[in-house]
């Protein structure tokens, strides 16, 4: 099939190169001309893993083009595929402008047999909104289908390619049935392949996106209340993991979600709420307890030192809301920099791939580092946001040398406390009883 894929960000770049992977000719259409240049070089302008290699295979065999000349790329394809941005509105709402923008771009040029479908996640109505601009504009009917993206960014390509489940929203079966067949080389494992209406696909994308974040709220919460009870949260969550109607998935506690899609769907199915006058008592909550979990690391930070962080050093381990992208949209990391900024620290940072989105926004009031031991140069504590690999086993007595005090805020409970205290340090962690050094000889010079 021909396809164009208006928007070349983390979504649009997967979900095309993916298409041209499996045998599709594919367009991806940007405005970000830098963007579109930088791809036709085989520049990757994000981080995301196996995508480079895919990207270049398909390139070089001419299954996937870039441009900016969107009036081309839609002329010549049969499925016209959204996938630009919805960021948030300053009153919580999905921004449409891009999308708004592209339907009156792609409009003049769709071919009669076109078929568009929004793939960026947009407010239930948006299908129909396109529907009925399509029709004023063209004065005939244009089918148009949703497709919400339920991908993971840093496993965007084996989510892709092994969809839990591919969900479609149509007016006309037939154009189910074009989906279908495009998606038919991800779904040889029997996936599902649910059709039903654009407003029940569009709901689907923020109602599971919403419970997804009410997991994380829910546990980071129950972590809270944990520690100051005197419980364990890792053996709190396995008690209660084991039973099957809970499970164990998003269910770990840490300094909240951030990312580009859970913060802003759950404020947007709140906003989506209210002007239907429904009070999103949930949501709101949500949102409210991820706000604060941010901080969470903040208020240990605070309390350990008695509120006096000037002049000290701090290490930040992890500046990416997840390991495995350079994404930093909403990053709780961000939260703790602005804190420690405020109060006249020195922060070494270290990420694997994204410390150079935090240089655009930072630039010299941080000081960053090529590896996670030079973070930790002269610190008087080193605070870890991201669970990156490189953070899980680190050599902890070149941690002790390095290190000027030996304090461990660990946001993503990657150590066992217990353990911590014996290679000598001071842990604090989500959840579970803050540990102080407890030297053993034996753990120190192993
Ligand atoms: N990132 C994710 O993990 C994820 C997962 C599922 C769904 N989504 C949804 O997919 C959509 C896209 O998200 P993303 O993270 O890829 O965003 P992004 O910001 O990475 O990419 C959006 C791209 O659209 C381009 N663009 C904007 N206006 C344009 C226009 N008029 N013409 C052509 N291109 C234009 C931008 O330059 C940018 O490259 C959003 O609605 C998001 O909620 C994202």
């Amino acid at each position: 099939m021909k396809i164009a894929m208006i928007g070349t960000g983390y979504v649009g770049l997967v979900t095309g190169t993916c298409f041209a992977e499996s045998g599709n000719d594919v367009v991806c259409v940007d405005i970000n001309q830098a963007k579109i240049d930088g791809l036709k070089q085989g520049k990757i302008p994000i981080y995301e893993p196996g995508l480079k290699e895919l990207v270049l295979r398909n390139t070089e065999n001419g299954q996937l083009t870039f441009t900016t000349d969107i009036a081309d790329a839609v002329a010549n394809s049969t499925i016209i595929y959204l996938a630009v941005g919805t960021p948030p509105a300053a009153d919580g709402s999905a921004d449409l402008t891009a999308i708004r923008n592209v339907v009156d771009a792609i409009g003049p040029h769709l071919t009669d047999d076109a078929i568009v479908v929004t793939k960026s996640t947009v407010p239930v109505g948006t299908n129909q909104y396109i529907f009925e601009r399509l029709r004023a504009l063209l004065g005939r009917d244009v089918d148009v289908a949703s497709n919400p993206e339920f991908l993971k960014e840093g496993a965007a390509i084996d989510d892709f390619m092994k969809p839990d489940r591919v969900v479609v929203g149509v007016r006309r079966p037939e154009v189910g049935d074009v989906l279908h067949e495009l998606y038919q080389p991800f779904l040889r494992t029997d996936r599902p392949f649910l059709v039903m209406s654009p407003q029940s696909a569009e709901f689907t994308k923020y109602a599971a996106n919403a419970l997804l974040s009410t997991k994380i709220s829910f546990i980071n919460e129950m972590a809270n209340l944990c520690e100051r009870m005197g419980g364990d949260i890792n053996d709190v969550r396995r008690g209660m993991g084991h039973d099957q109607r809970i499970g164990f998935a998003f269910l770990f506690p840490g300094v909240g979600y951030g990312g580009s899609c859970f913060p802003k769907d759950v404020r947007a199915l709140a906003s989506m709420a209210r002007d239907h006058g429904l009070n999103p008592l949930i949501m709101d909550a949500v949102d409210l307890v991820n706000n604060h979990q941010k901080h969470v690391l903040v208020s240990k930070i605070d309390q350990h030192f008695g509120g006096e962080i000037q002049g000290k050093r701090f290490a930040v381990w992890g500046l990416s809301f997840k390991p495995r992208t350079d994404d930093i949209r909403e990053a709780p990391a961000l939260t703790l920099i602005d804190y420690l900024i405020e109060k006249g620290a020195t922060i070494q940072v270290h990420d694997p791939e994204a410390s150079s989105h935090v240089r655009a926004i930072y630039g010299a009031r941080l000081i960053y580092c090529e590896s996670a031991m030079d973070a930790l140069n002269g610190a008087d504590a080193v605070a870890i946001n991201t669970e990156w690999k490189v953070y899980h086993n680190p050599d902890f007595s070149e941690m002790r040398t390095r290190m000027n005090e030996h304090v461990i805020f660990d946001g993503r409970n990657l150590y066992e406390p217990e353990r911590i205290a014996k290679h000598g340090f001071t842990y604090h962690s989500i959840g579970r009883p803050t540990v102080s050094e407890k030297p053993d000889h034996a753990e120190l010079s192993a």
